[in-house]
């Protein structure tokens, strides 16, 4: 825990505090301060007794203004009569003004080591698993939130960056983006009002007619964010189904409205790419309701369990890089840990004991996301099914996850020299046994790119 004390005081009371938990003494020197706050993350910030009641006031509103999670412990003597506002309080709710009553060294010793000693216990019991982490793109949809939320330090800190129910803009998450900052994190006292909020933001965007595909794309991108990160904190709840199912019905529309592979891919370059779980996972709802229509297979139910595997068979992952990976035997070891391996062998039995769990769905949803990884050749996992065992309907999962994979990287633009090498390679892989249909598919789907 970093303490820092403000003190022109250097040679009394606090140099005798600080030399025992090596706490950094500094001079009141705004400017100072400032770039101490912004080199090194700061847990306790203790104004000592000697600063004016001004210069205390001004450091308390940078702490402030830039929304950093800094515990205050302002001491000032009882004589001066000014007490701090109540956004003070409101601010950190750790935050202490103590009031000494008279000049006496020893025990106003007493006195500090006595806040800091409390307040560190009082910190360190807001551990980072009373936490439920989110993906900062949910953040990225909003300019206010329900709940304050926080950023993860090291694996025992966690700092504040956004307080419930105040403005805040979308730089400021950006900021974090850029950096490479995947999630925020939510207590989990206050994440069941806040999946409320999210959940009933995408609901309500829903009802709204989109004006166009851009918006639909869009609107579906930010549902399915919002669905993995109620899956992975909530598991299938209610709220969690009804969300899905919204998102379903949006992406069935949007295919049946547009439905040409050009269109698609020229509009999600558009609408810009997010992380490749969610993004994959929405052109494959995309690719597989195309191709099931292109077919005439296109019974609601079909259209229904092949979105809602769409949406679901990768949600067990939440490493990018391992949802790109197709076959075991295309794992590069060296970058992977032995848990993540472990991890992406797993994610589809997961996917499919989750898909298991909600009431009332088509049949065959579950098997989609439990076979999305088998292969034509049976080389695939976690069965090593071959291409007569492996049902139709999963066939064309596999075929259209693949032509997603291969689409990704680009924008709307493919040469036809990559179209053609794209059709040869499918022609030789798909062209057995229950691949051979859904090929047919793939072929009509494909002739819209040239
Ligand atoms: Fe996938
Ligand atoms: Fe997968």
């Amino acid at each position: 825990m970093k303490i820092m004390i403000v003190s022109n005081d250097a040679q009394t009371t606090i140099p005798k505090i600080s030399s025992n938990r090596q706490i950094k003494v500094k001079p009141f020197d705004v400017q100072l301060i400032s770039a101490e706050l912004e080199k090194d993350y700061i847990d306790v910030l203790i104004i000592g007794h000697d600063i004016k009641y001004n210069n205390a006031q001004e450091l308390f509103t940078i702490i402030k203004n830039d929304l950093r999670d800094i515990t205050i412990l302002w001491f000032a003597f009882k004589k001066n009569g000014e007490i701090p506002n109540r956004d003070f309080y409101q601010l950190n709710i750790y935050n202490k003004y103590i009031q000494i009553e008279k000049e006496d060294s020893t025990s106003m010793e007493a006195l500090y080591t006595e806040v800091i000693e409390t307040t560190i216990s009082e910190l360190s019991k807001e551990k980072i698993n009373d936490f439920n982490k989110v993906d900062i793109n949910i953040f990225c949809e909003h300019n206010y939130i329900c709940a304050n939320a926080y950023l993860k330090l090291s694996p025992s800190k966690i700092v504040k960056v956004i307080n419930a129910n105040e403005l805040y803009n979308q730089e400021f998450v950006q900021k974090f983006v850029s950096k490479g900052v995947r999630y925020l994190y939510i207590k989990k006292d206050d994440y069941y009002a806040f999946s409320e909020f999210i959940s009933g933001t995408v609901n309500a965007k829903y009802k709204t007619p989109k004006t166009s595909i851009v918006d639909d794309i869009k609107g579906e991108l930010e549902g399915i964010i919002v669905l993995h990160d109620l899956i992975h904190n909530l598991n299938m709840d209610n709220a969690t189904v009804k969300t899905l199912n919204e998102v379903i019905v949006s992406n069935i529309q949007t295919v049946k409205k547009y439905p040409h592979l050009k269109v698609i891919m020229e509009k999600f370059s558009l609408s810009n790419k997010k992380n490749y779980i969610y993004d994959h996972s929405l052109m494959l709802s995309y690719i597989t309701n195309l191709m099931a229509l292109k077919m005439s297979w296109a019974t609601t139910a079909t259209l229904q369990k092949l979105s809602m595997a769409s949406i679901l068979h990768d949600v067990a992952l939440d490493n990018e890089r391992l949802a790109q990976i197709g076959r075991l035997d295309e794992i590069d070891h060296k970058n992977f840990s032995w848990k993540e391996i472990d991890k992406l062998k797993k994610h589809p039995q997961e996917g499919y004991y989750l898909v298991e769990q909600i009431k009332d769905i088509p049949p065959d949803a579950a098997t989609l996301v439990l076979h999305h990884h088998e292969t034509s050749d049976g080389q695939g996992y976690p069965r090593g099914l071959d291409a007569s065992q492996i049902p139709q309907i999963c066939c064309l999962f596999i075929i259209a996850e693949n032509l997603v994979n291969k689409l990704y990287c680009y924008d709307h633009k493919i040469d036809d020299e990559k179209i053609r090498e794209i059709v040869q390679d499918f022609n030789y892989k798909y062209n057995r046994g229950n691949f051979k249909r859904p090929l047919e598919g793939f072929v009509k789907i494909i002739e819209d790119l040239k």
